[in-house]
């Protein structure tokens, strides 16, 4: 039987004339896999076709929109997950749904291999790679831009030469990657780090600045999860639609950073991640209103660990399926609604209520009916500072 490999298709020029250099560099079949993860623009149908006419002998579409927003992005806001305090890990999390799908393919079509159309350069081609060395450790990773030195101007002459069916030859100035979490922008024009983005980078967001009415959105979670959005039931994959329509409106969630690659590049991205950071600002605030205080500062030390790990291509490491464990324990009383209002370009909270609130209105209270007993904190504050006070004794004398 001839050798079969499993592409990771886009339906774009790259990974378009990688299925014919694949065939030619390897003499495998190539199955194109198509994973959606709400990527949207172009019909599953259309790009499916494109593989086969691009001489795929199989073509196969996966609808992976409920399971990457369940599965990838919920346990993301769980860790309420910024890579560098900012950067909501769009790409890091399409990558392991796209590779388990790949695995899965890859086995039960009798493929020896899989193929994605990363460069060399990048994060996604570690992440691909170890998530398949995870998942399916008996298949090797070919990567025919990489690997074969597949340039932009080679794939154009190709796919001219053999008659392809890709209607995008011009220069395409920015690269970018999408999905349902968010949107990513580099290269072209964002290459010089002082240059503004051009009005041209956004498509998930309006401009802040275009004067739209101020508006407020209640999101009910439970157990960590967003249930409602203005109190009507919502699935995950619903209620990160629905904010990325309402919060983009109102230019929330413009992202534009110096970010440290895996492969120790630095690089200028832009992103636009509106349901993605309004989410996380709600989410965390919920957290601070039902977390017990040690619970709270703990889980922030390890929502940034969680972030390097699956930034770096480690979703399914032991350690990071060990976070997992310990933030969904974290998520027993996560349950609550939260205002955010929106307003130009920002996602701000105003409002926070829980039934599992550990907020003490007579505790926390300046005005009579107060509860807390202030005598006891005199001798607390003694205790407390024994050490620094001992200590201080000493280092005045040596
Ligand atoms: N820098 C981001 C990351 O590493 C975005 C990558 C986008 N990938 C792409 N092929 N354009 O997660």
């Amino acid at each position: 039987m001839t050798d079969r490999v499993v592409l990771a298709y886009s339906g774009g020029l790259d990974t378009s004339v990688g299925i014919g250099w694949l065939q030619d560099a390897t003499g495998k079949e190539v199955i194109a896999l198509a994973v959606d993860v709400g990527q949207g623009g172009e019909n599953m149908d259309d790009i499916r076709q494109r593989a086969l006419d691009c001489g795929a002998v199989e073509a196969i579409v996966v609808d992976a929109k409920d399971e990457f927003a369940n599965d990838f992005v919920m346990p993301a806001l769980k860790a309420n997950a910024l890579y560098q305090k900012r950067y909501p890990l769009v790409s890091a999390l399409s990558r392991p749904v796209i590779a388990k799908h790949l695995a899965r393919v890859a086995r039960e079509l009798g493929a020896d291999s899989v193929s994605h159309g990363c460069t060399g350069k990048g994060n996604d081609q570690v992440r691909f790679e170890s998530a398949v060395a995870a998942l399916a450790p008996e298949l090797s990773s070919i990567a025919p831009i990489r690997d074969l030195a597949l340039t932009r101007d080679k794939a154009i002459v190709y796919a001219e030469e053999k008659g392809l069916p890709i209607k995008q030859s011009k220069k395409n100035s920015y690269s970018i990657d999408k999905n349902v979490w968010g949107r990513t922008v580099e290269t072209g024009p964002l290459e010089d780090p002082w240059a503004a983005p051009l009005d041209d980078v956004w498509e998930y967001t309006q401009n802040p600045d275009h004067g739209l009415a101020a508006e407020d959105v209640t999101i009910t979670f439970t157990e960590g999860i967003p249930t409602a959005i203005n109190g009507a039931s919502v699935t995950p994959l619903e209620a990160i639609a629905q904010l990325n329509t309402l919060a983009g409106a109102h230019g929330v969630g413009r992202v534009d950073i110096m970010e440290d690659r895996l492969v120790g590049i630095k690089s200028r991205e832009i992103y636009e991640v509106p349901a993605a950071l309004t989410l996380i600002n709600a989410h965390e605030e919920l957290e601070n209103l039902v977390l017990e205080r040690d619970l709270g500062r703990y889980k922030r030390k390890l929502e940034a660990d969680w972030a390097n790990l699956v930034y770096d291509g480690l979703w399914f490491s032991d350690l990071k399926s060990s976070l997992d464990a310990f933030f969904e324990h974290s998520q027993k009383h996560v349950s609550g609604d939260v205002r955010v209002n929106l307003f130009a370009g920002q996602a701000v909270v105003t409002g926070r209520q829980s039934a599992q609130s550990l907020y003490d209105f007579d505790l926390a209270t300046y005005d009579t009916g107060d509860t807390f007993d202030q005598s006891h904190a005199k001798g607390f504050i003694e205790l407390w500072s024994l050490p620094s006070k001992i200590s201080a004794k000493r280092n005045a004398t040596s």
